[in-house]
């Protein structure tokens, strides 16, 4: 009898967490005197979506950063473990790279030149490539939102105490400005692919994506060069594009030359079609590489969503469920934790109203929240507005943080149904007063975090460590 009171007793303690002490970093409490420092309870074969929610300008991007920094740093150097993280970028920024040379031109006159060169040599390489190639110029100054080659040396300047002695934000939550290895993806680039490296940093490698002719449907076809139903070359671009499955505009071209017989002006409409896609840096034939075999767990992967790459909604969208088909092959066969970032999920997923099968960049949020669990897909995405958005986003998320304040009342309404102390919650809902601007600076970094949607607590998020 006792024996297997024993044996019940120890099955009882086994905990399914990972333990929370030791996870990646999140940030530091704010209620307690002590400001504990707080880490994200990673849970193994279980999803942990994270949904951040926040008003513009607070700090969400930031966060987001120095959530996939804490993740690199835990799998790497204390978990011990290979992990994929892919973080889809919407924009790059061109304030930030006024802010970097603000913060260069302080340093040289702090400690002259040479001492400021010594101490961030690629700045100072950087600024000088800038002065030496003027035909460059035009083409620097646009990091992305996620810069993480580069270390983040403006927030060096941000204190969180100066007396007794100055402490500044790094310091105190025991971190440094540091780069990361990136890999970032541009699909058809508008600049050249060397600026789009200089500008995030030593620590980033820059590859040209693409998408094998296969995944270009005859719909996208018809809608891309507005091809009306019924037309002779319509039918017959149908006829070898979709039913006979020639994706290749060469190829195609040369079998209706030898197999129709088709009017000069047909021949004519199917001919510039054919060329405009043959000519497009986009797409690659079916037996070549596409952007997903660039996937990789030495580096962090950009999928750089912002202007360095020119595409379309559709585009993207596509780019967005080809990648999820990818990772559910990697997942099985490689059985490596994969870490996806959507900040302003919005702009890609649409909101609730276009939720559709149509919808590829839905459908791939859609299974990626149901099916990441068994795979260990998680997903962390942000957004301003809560309200128009699929309500399974919120749902669905493991964990809920609200950086510095909401934009909208009915947010603050979902929030206090998705999370369980919701009631007690009092963030604010900001109204674009005066006050709330001259405000807004303090709030900076700062929020609120939801563990498992039960326990909320109010903290000093980390600051990210890379640019
Ligand atoms: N912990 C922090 N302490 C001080 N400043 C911070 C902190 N986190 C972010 N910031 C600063 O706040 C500004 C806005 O940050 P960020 O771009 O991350 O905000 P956002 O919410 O994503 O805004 P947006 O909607 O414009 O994308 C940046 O200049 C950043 O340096
Ligand atoms: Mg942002």
């Amino acid at each position: 009898m006792a024996i297997s009171t024993r044996v019940s007793a120890q099955e009882e303690i086994e905990i399914p967490y990972f333990n929370p002490s030791s996870g990646p970093y999140l940030g530091r409490a704010m209620s307690t005197n002590k400001k504990e420092k707080l880490y994200l309870p990673l849970k193994i074969g279980d999803a942990n979506h994270i949904f951040l929610l926040g008003k513009t300008g607070y700090g969400k991007t930031s966060f987001m950063k120095a959530m996939a920094e804490a993740l690199w740093i835990y799998y790497h150097e204390v978990f011990g473990k290979e992990v994929m993280i892919i973080i889809f970028e919407r924009k790059y920024d061109y304030s930030k790279y006024q802010k970097l040379k603000q913060f260069w031109i302080k340093r040289i006159q702090e400690l002259g030149k040479a001492e400021a060169s010594r101490r961030h040599p690629f700045l100072a390489k950087y600024f000088e490539i800038q002065e030496k190639h003027p035909q460059l110029k035009h083409m620097l100054g646009f990091p992305g939102d996620f810069a993480m080659g580069l270390p983040n040396y403006i927030l060096i300047d941000t204190y969180i105490s100066k007396r007794p002695y100055p402490v500044d934000i790094f310091t105190w939550h025991g971190l440094r400005p540091r780069s990361f290895p990136t890999r970032r993806i541009v699909f058809r680039p508008t600049r050249s692919i060397y600026a789009i490296k200089l500008d995030n940093g030593p620590d980033a490698e820059v590859v040209e994506g693409h998408i094998q002719y296969k995944h270009l449907t005859f719909d996208m076809l018809t809608q891309k060069f507005d091809i009306p139903k019924g037309t002779a070359y319509g039918r017959l671009i149908r006829k070898y594009w979709k039913v006979y499955g020639v994706h290749d505009p060469k190829n195609l071209l040369s079998m209706i030359y030898s197999q129709e017989q088709v009017r000069e002006s047909t021949w004519e409409s199917i001919r510039s079609i054919m060329e405009e896609i043959a000519a497009d840096p986009l797409y690659v034939k079916d037996n070549q590489k596409d952007f997903t075999t660039f996937l990789t767990t030495d580096r962090i992967n950009i999928i750089d969503f912002s202007d360095n790459s020119n595409l379309d909604l559709d585009e993207q969208r596509l780019i967005m469920y080809l990648l999820w088909q990818r990772l559910k092959a990697i997942a099985g066969k490689k059985r490596v934790d994969i870490w996806i970032f959507f900040d302003e999920i919005q702009d890609l997923i649409g909101t609730a109203g276009e939720a559709s099968k149509h919808n590829l960049a839905w459908r791939a949020m859609e299974e990626l929240y149901r099916k990441g669990r068994s795979l260990s897909i998680n997903v962390v995405a942000g957004t301003q507005y809560l309200y128009r958005l699929p309500m399974s986003l919120i749902m669905g998320a493991a964990h809920i943080a609200v950086i510095g304040a909401l934009a909208s009342p009915k947010d603050l309404d979902i929030l206090r149904v998705a999370i369980m102390d919701g009631e007690k919650l009092r963030i604010p809902v900001e109204h674009d007063s005066f006050e709330e601007f001259i405000k807004r600076r303090k709030k900076k970094g700062r929020g609120w975090f939801s563990f498992d949607r039960e326990f909320t607590v109010k903290m000093y998020f980390r600051p990210n460590q890379s640019f």
